[in-house]
């Protein structure tokens, strides 16, 4: 089977809908004491920008999450690769993600941050991808809502590759 990438979201569209979050953020988070954990590898664009787009410092620190399961699908088995570093006890901790699809990866960090008690919990998800959602998760602010297909660029890969396009394509296979 043979694969094509469509442009999906542009460059401009990415700029101006980071810069939105960026102002909800630091609308809701003003004065707080703001961690944003990102989720690597998929989130690490998304979050320089958005982290560029907030008119405070803020801190940051990730996390790598690995779900075993081939090519486009995850099994449903996560696990922690790497851990946050930060002491998030009593602190604002925003989960910054590139992409949700089933939510199994969202609902176990969700999860995993929470046993470390911090004063609140939200999520940052660039994408929200409807079609497939076994599992509800709360998201808090979303960039951009598809029904489905398989994104790339922007921080997004397919078997590492794709990863660092500057703008958002869709994988039209044929
Ligand atoms: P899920 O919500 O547990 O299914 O998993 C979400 C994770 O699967 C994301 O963090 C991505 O790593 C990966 N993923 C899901 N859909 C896509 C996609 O369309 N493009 C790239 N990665 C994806
Ligand atoms: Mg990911």
């Amino acid at each position: 089977m043979s694969s094509r990438k469509r442009c999906l979201i542009s460059k401009d569209a990415i700029a101006r809908r980071v810069a939105e979050l960026g102002e909800q953020i630091s609308r809701d988070y003003a004065g707080r004491d703001l961690v944003m954990v990102g989720v690597l590898k998929g989130a690490f664009i998304f979050m320089a920008d958005l982290v560029r787009a907030l008119p405070f410092a803020v801190e940051v620190d990730f996390v790598r999450l690995c779900s075993y399961g081939a090519g486009t699908t995850s099994s449903g088995e996560v696990h922690v690769t790497k851990d946050v570093e930060l002491p998030l006890k009593d602190r604002d901790v925003l989960i910054v993600e590139d992409i949700i699809d089933l939510g199994l990866t969202l609902d176990f960090l969700r999860r995993h941050l929470l046993t470390h008690q911090p004063r609140s919990l939200k999520i940052c998800c660039l994408i929200d991808k409807k079609e497939r959602r076994q599992v509800e998760v709360p998201l808090d602010y979303v960039g951009f809502p598809v029904e489905k297909g398989f994104l790339v660029g922007y921080g997004l890969d397919c078997g590492e590759q794709s990863r660092t396009l500057p703008e958002i394509f869709v994988i039209d296979k044929d």
